[in-house]
């Protein structure tokens, strides 16, 4: 599928030849590669440079002998031809040697630049939450992504509507924590995201820590007008279940594998795979399709993506839940990790980020003590 805005720049060159064969962008032709224009004075230096080409042209045609891998590259990639300058410095010379120099095959164009107003951020939380959970999210890293994050909970809370600028958004789902309920607040989450018109969906849990830089410097490294499903799984085979596909169920059991990313670590979407989720997974729909698997939020994610759609899950190994044991997450990678997450056993235990910093009684999920580790300046952090 072509993207719905074609760029010169484009990252991809499957992007930049599937938008010329729309129509979108000019073709490319060798008018394309510049081609210097001789000017008065400039002759005396042509005659000197038609010998130095005649020495770049022998050597350059020993290289091309030796150097038949790239070039097979290149004619794989014709349109990857299109855009490359030739060297300011010397026009004439750098135009003929340009296709034999190694820079040539990383000449693909830089991608389109993700900022933190490119992100739609959902944080699934619930009425029985608001004021256990909400405030640590608030005071921390909510303050750097306060336009682009949005909590999805079960009730109107006119309080914490106050608190998060309006970003509250009453599902009407049901506050249980069981599969239904879970499915239905991810979708609405995933309908606000489409309305949002944001390249990016990226989910989390009200016990996650996000560290906002860090996730929009992943985001920047992958293009939203290609598929790109971020996250990563908990479980180390990939989920099999028995696929009841058919109507009326077919008697004959179908298993079928699938990944998914958890949804307690966190987990991002681009609007290319998100557009392509629509038909199945929009207007309510991702809820019948967690009710005929009959598994929750997360799984059916990996469902549809996996799936339905063929599309891989990216492993982002810098994603954590409550499933893994926080206590091992070394303080020197903490700003190279996404998110991070907390949570309390039946025996009272906590799972929680070993860091120095605030007192226990006051900072129990860590939070604040990860946010001053990551972010000193904030006016409640311990002077340095
Ligand atoms: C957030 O959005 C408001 C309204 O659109 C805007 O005035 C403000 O500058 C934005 N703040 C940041 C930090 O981007
Ligand atoms: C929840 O219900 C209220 C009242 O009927 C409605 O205004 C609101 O749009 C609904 N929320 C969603 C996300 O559909």
């Amino acid at each position: 599928m072509c993207p719905a805005a074609c760029y010169e720049s484009s990252a991809a060159a499957v992007v930049a030849r599937c938008c010329r064969e729309e129509g979108k962008l000019p073709e490319a032709t060798d008018d394309s590669v510049p081609v210097p224009r001789m000017t008065r004075g400039l002759r005396m230096r042509r005659s000197l440079q038609v010998l130095g080409l005649i020495l770049a042209t022998a050597y350059a045609t020993v290289l091309l002998y030796q150097a038949v891998a790239p070039r097979q590259w290149l004619e794989d990639h014709p349109e990857a031809v299109v855009g490359v300058p030739g060297n300011p410095e010397d026009p004439d010379i750098g135009v003929e040697v340009v296709p034999i120099t190694p820079p040539f095959a990383t000449a693909t164009v830089a991608p389109s630049g993700t900022t933190l107003t490119d992100v739609f951020i959902s944080v699934k939380t619930t009425r029985h939450y608001h004021y256990s959970r909400l405030p640590a999210i608030l005071t921390t890293w909510f303050q750097l992504a306060k336009n682009q994050t949005w909590f999805f909970t079960d009730k109107d809370d006119a309080v914490f509507q106050t608190k998060t600028n309006g970003h509250m958004i009453n599902t009407n789902c049901s506050s249980s924590h069981n599969r239904k309920a879970l499915c239905c607040k991810m979708s609405v989450e995933f309908d606000k995201f489409l309305e949002s018109g944001k390249k990016w969906f990226c989910h989390f849990d009200d016990d996650n820590y996000v560290n906002v830089p860090r996730l929009v410097k992943l985001l920047d490294d992958y293009d939203p007008r290609e598929d790109w499903y971020l996250g990563k799984p908990s479980i180390r085979a990939p989920l099999e279940i028995v696929n009841r596909e058919g109507n009326p169920p077919s008697k004959k059991s179908l298993k079928i594998r699938f990944w998914f990313a958890t949804g307690g670590a966190g987990f991002c979407l681009s609007r290319a795979l998100a557009l392509k989720m629509m038909p199945v997974a929009s207007g309510g729909k991702f809820i019948s399709i967690g009710d005929k698997i009959r598994l929750p939020d997360d799984v059916t994610m990996g469902y549809i993506i996996e799936h339905l759609l063929k599309k891989p899950l990216t492993v982002v190994e810098q994603f954590h839940s409550h499933l893994e044991p926080m206590k091992f997450l070394h303080k020197e990678t903490f700003h190279d990790q996404i998110s991070f997450s907390f949570s309390k056993n039946a025996k009272d235990e906590w799972n929680i980020v070993k860091i120095d910093g605030f007192d226990l009684k006051y900072d129990p999920k860590r939070f604040k003590s990860i946010h001053c580790y990551l972010f000193p300046y904030f006016s409640y952090c311990p002077r340095r």
